[in-house]
């Protein structure tokens, strides 16, 4: 059996015929740059997040970036985040001209640690930026309580979480903002690039919507330099119609997840519990397992193709080099770069190319 680890192609095929209606309508409409369906799909995913806002962007990386802008990071700010996600989340705190901070995670849950976040404040800190990672919602609880204590404002990575529910809540609806991408591999994906901001704060969503549009305060009018950070129409088109899918592709994700843990257990890769009080999405389903290259390989050569998320923490990065980290400057976040490893996981994956994708990892690492 060939257990590919992602495919997108299935998902279209189930589609086919109301994806081609949408982006007709935009070709109809002559829609291309925001118009009526992206207006449209800012409503409904302002409703699926439970948010007052959606701001719909052409990336999740203009998302973070904007949302920092809007909180009023500036230059010489610093902004206090994980080094154990996609690199974007600390790019977009360049961009801002601000510094990031990184703090070590918590190895049970690959989410920031919040009890390191409180020695990282200093007088420059003006954010704290969590990251949901792999779609498991991080602690908000213990991180908006350290932010009301030092009037810090909160940006939401859920870049990889949409849908989730922390403690009842939908993520992106508890920080100040949050920024999302729809990038194709996403739980919720575009047909090329995309992104949204979400917020309660109507100011912060006022601002957003100028700077997507080149500063734009009326026809011709600009009022601040902005940037080209807009969506396509057919991109809303295509979200409105796989937004509906959403809940029951997540719990299909859940029912994957729930698969993998059955007949893995005793095997030699670590699965850390989910949180019973949240609602994970599964992203990704990551292990971690020692040799983690040479298992990979091993994999391979039964057909079950895995990926790695991520093999270098950011901070060991050579784009942070300036910073001047160097190996066991965050030794969890390291650890877990070294052991992680992503399995073959989307919705559309059948049960027998989980059992054996299952069975041929049990196999590999060994049984304890
Ligand atoms: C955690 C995280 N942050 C930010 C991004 C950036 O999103 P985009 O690729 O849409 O710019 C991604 C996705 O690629 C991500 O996974």
């Amino acid at each position: 059996m060939l257990v590919p680890y992602f495919d997108l192609k299935k998902q279209y095929l189930s589609l086919r015929d109301e994806i081609r209606e949408a982006l007709d309508r935009v070709c109809g409409n002559a829609s291309f740059i925001l118009g009526e369906e992206v207006s449209e799909f800012e409503k409904e995913f302002a409703a699926h997040c439970e948010v007052k806002y959606c701001v719909a962007l052409n990336s999740g990386t203009s998302a973070l970036h904007l949302a920092l802008l809007a909180l009023g990071v500036k230059p010489g700010d610093e902004v206090i985040t994980t080094p154990n996600t996609f690199i974007a989340t600390a790019e977009a705190i360049c961009y801002a001209g601000a510094k990031p901070v990184f703090v070590d995670i918590d190895p049970q849950t690959a989410n920031l640690d919040p009890a390191l976040i409180e020695p990282a404040i200093t007088e420059r800190t003006k954010a704290i930026l969590p990251v949901h990672l792999y779609g498991r919602p991080a602690d908000m609880d213990r991180v908006l309580q350290i932010a009301r204590k030092h009037s810090l404002a909160v940006l939401e990575d859920a870049c990889q979480a949409h849908g989730a529910r922390y403690r009842g809540r939908r993520v992106g609806s508890i920080g100040h903002a949050a920024a999302f991408s729809f990038y194709p591999s996403k739980n919720l994906s575009a047909y090329g690039e995309g992104g949204a901001l979400t917020t309660n704060d109507a100011g912060i969503a006022e601002l957003a919507r100028a700077l997507r549009n080149h500063g734009q305060s009326g026809p011709y009018t600009h009022a601040r330099i902005g940037y080209n950070y807009r969506m396509e129409g057919f991109q809303g088109a295509v979200l409105r119609v796989k937004l509906k899918r959403l809940e029951q592709w997540n719990a299909r994700r859940k029912e994957i997840a729930a698969l993998y843990r059955s007949i893995l257990q005793g095997a030699k890769a670590e699965i850390p519990p989910d949180d019973p009080r949240d609602e994970r999405v599964y992203h990704l389903f990551v292990v971690y397992v020692d040799r983690r290259d040479q298992v990979r390989a091993e994999l391979e050569t039964r057909g079950v193709h895995t990926a790695v998320h991520y093999p270098r923490p950011v901070h060991l990065q050579p784009a942070f080099a300036p910073l001047g980290f160097g190996p066991g400057s965050f030794p969890h976040a390291e650890r877990a770069c070294e052991r992680a490893l992503s399995m073959p996981f989307f919705p559309e994956m059948a049960d027998e190319q989980v059992r054996y994708a299952a069975e041929r990892l049990a196999e590999v690492v060994g049984i304890t």
